[in-house]
């Protein structure tokens, strides 16, 4: 493999996705340099469809093994959501911010606040599709913290570490967070 494309369009987890992808020697692509590729519709039921749909769409539509990622936060005072609804969960069109207050005030008074970040990457490339996952278990604070990242970074905080998504360096969040390790599982199956 000498080139793929990232389906996303999202230039925080481009950006997380090519820093991991470094020094493989294939030319990282995405979506952002196909402009004529539309959105995906995330109507799937589960993490693994909508990655599966998305990667299958770009690689229809560019020729190009297309590596793709959904991700949920599973809250389990919340019986696992906002899982696969996570970018809408305050509804349709809403910004990272609404999704955060709305999260918070879900939780308001709860004292057990274990979540974890779940991300299903998936491969198109022809018939061959594959999917990897990976897993962050943390919790949810009771207030937001730094201002890195993106998402509901700045209220999640990892398990064994003081500090948020959103307050810890890219390459230390890249080394644990689900999204690393899902791709650091494709990784591993591109070197075997
Ligand atoms: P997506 O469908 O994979 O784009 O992810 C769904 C939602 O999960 C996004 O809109 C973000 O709010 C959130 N999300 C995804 N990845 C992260 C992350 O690494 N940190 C914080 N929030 C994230």
């Amino acid at each position: 493999m000498d080139k793929l494309v990232l389906a996303s369009r999202n230039k925080h987890k481009i950006i997380e996705m090519q820093e991991i992808l470094r020094g493989l020697g294939i030319e990282v692509l995405s979506a952002l340099d196909f402009p004529e590729l539309e959105d995906v519709d995330e109507d799937q039921p589960t993490l693994e469809g909508n990655a599966l749909k998305k990667a299958r769409y770009v690689h229809e539509q560019t020729g190009l093994p297309a590596l793709s990622d959904d991700t949920g936060l599973e809250v389990e005072a919340l019986g696992g959501a906002p899982g696969v609804y996570s970018a809408r969960y305050a509804g349709q069109n809403v910004t990272y911010q609404d999704n955060v207050m709305k999260l918070l005030k879900e939780l308001d008074g709860v004292d057990k606040r274990s979540a974890q970040f779940r991300t299903v990457v998936a491969l198109a490339d022809g018939d061959q599709e594959y999917t990897f996952e990976g897993v962050c278990k943390g919790e949810i604070l009771t207030e937001q913290k730094g201002d890195k990242g993106f998402g509901y970074d700045p209220v999640f905080q990892p398990a064994g570490y003081e500090l948020t998504f959103a307050e810890l360096d890219a390459p230390v969040k890249n080394k644990i967070s689900h999204r690393g390790r899902a791709i650091q599982k494709f990784v591993e199956f591109l070197k075997t």
